[in-house]
């Protein structure tokens, strides 16, 4: 079957030195590739800049400082943070909300208050809750899903209670690629007096992102999924609440004065920076952000929105195939196809040089709600183009050949 395609690709795949020609990479849900500009950045951060950052008194660290810092104050303009302050380094999205569980939830959370999650979320916006929960006498409530496989906010907004503290749900879903509509949740939450986290890792790199004008209280994403480096991440919060909350990590860099009787800490971000920091990986995401800013978000997202909907069509077409999630899904799809495992799809699409996740994404709760124990997922980037939609379909059709 043959894709009949109207639009024009990015053409970025050129940018892209990791991408062989006719290689279909298709998971950047789980890992965007890196564009050259983010690793000449690294080698040269490496290769000739290399220092520490904060302690140096000898002007390569100073210089390298300032690098560092110019890359918190380029995340903060990226995603419409009050200023620089607002933005902690972490390893990414996974410490970012394991920072907030620890820290605002040690001294927020109390026995009787409820956290509100929704079905849809990654493990990593699920267990540092229930932790969260378990050492403060918290509850966990889900909000479910409408038949679109996006969170069902009329049914969370019937269930929140002044009971709630937290509201805490994915921007886009990692599995079925369903935007939020993170304003909404953002009013729902502040009107029972909870604070909403949004889980930002899919959509930072697809969608612009502005935390002002979605008013939610904490945003995390990874480097990594943004075509940056592995190992760094943001989370934001605004000032006041980052302002009242206790360290979680502690030693270097975040105090203000140690003595064995007492310590002191540093004002945030530092606060929350303990030892020294993955300064190249800084140095990265700043490249990265200036490339995806260099396309344009919004042009990014009309590009993944295309493919998604040329190969949505595509596979709805192919009679074994079941798609999950609704059709606004943002750069990601996930499907199954009848009688055949994820794994064994996923298997034999490498065969046919087209790259996808075979699994159950990290989403354990949302494979249950789908009644299967893993799918496979097709997820967009700025380097494909409807050449890779072309491939995914005739790997496909070679799957269902295969399995008869
Ligand atoms: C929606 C979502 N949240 C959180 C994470 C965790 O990100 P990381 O493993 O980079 O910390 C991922 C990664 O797959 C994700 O897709």
């Amino acid at each position: 079957m043959d894709v009949m395609s109207t639009m024009r690709p990015l053409d970025r795949v050129a940018d892209f030195p990791a991408i062989p020609a006719g290689w279909a990479y298709l998971d950047s849900a789980a890992t965007a590739q890196k564009p050259k500009p983010v690793i000449d950045a690294i080698a040269r951060a490496y290769g000739e800049t290399y220092a520490t950052v904060h302690r140096g008194v000898y002007q390569r660290s100073a210089e390298m400082t300032l690098a560092f810092e110019a890359s918190r104050l380029r995340a903060a303009r990226f995603i419409g943070a009050a200023g620089p302050d607002e933005i902690v380094f972490v390893s990414g999205a996974t410490e970012a909300v394991n920072l907030v569980a620890h820290s605002w939830g040690g001294v927020n959370l109390r026995p009787g208050d409820r956290i509100m999650l929704s079905m849809l979320e990654h493990h990593s916006n699920i267990v540092p809750w229930q932790l969260a929960a378990e050492r403060a006498g918290a509850s966990i409530d889900v909000a479910p899903l409408t038949d679109d496989g996006e969170i069902d906010l009329d049914a969370m907004s019937e269930m929140l209670t002044e009971r709630h503290k937290l509201v805490a749900l994915a921007h886009i879903s990692n599995a079925l690629g369903s935007v939020l509509d993170a304003r909404r949740a953002a009013d729902l939450a502040h009107a029972v007096g909870a604070k909403l986290l949004l889980d930002g890792c899919q959509a930072v790199p697809r969608m612009p992102v502005d935390v002002a004008a979605l008013d939610c209280d904490f945003y995390a994403f990874s480097g990594h999924k943004l075509y940056g480096p592995t190992g760094i991440g943001v989370l934001w919060a605004r000032a006041e609440i980052l302002e009242a909350m206790p360290p979680w990590q502690s030693g270097g860099a975040m105090i203000d004065k140690v003595t064995f009787e007492r310590t002191t800490f540093a004002p945030p971000p530092a606060r929350f920076e303990a030892g020294t920091p993955h300064v190249v990986g800084v140095i990265g995401l700043h490249a990265a952000i200036d490339y995806v800013d260099s396309i344009g978000l919004d042009a990014i997202a009309a590009h993944e929105q295309a493919l998604v909907g040329e190969a949505r069509e595509a596979l709805s077409r192919i009679n074994s195939v079941r798609l999950h999630g609704g059709e606004r899904g943002a750069g990601i799809i996930s499907f199954s196809v009848e009688g055949v495992h994820p794994h064994d799809v996923g298997t034999i699409l490498d065969e046919s040089k087209v790259a996808i996740r075979a699994g159950h994404h990290c989403a354990q709760p949302l494979m249950a709600h789908l009644g299967v124990d893993a799918t496979a997922r097709a997820s967009f980037g700025v380097y494909n183009g409807p050449d890779d939609v072309q491939a995914l379909i005739s790997g496909l059709e070679r799957v269902t050949r295969i399995f008869g």
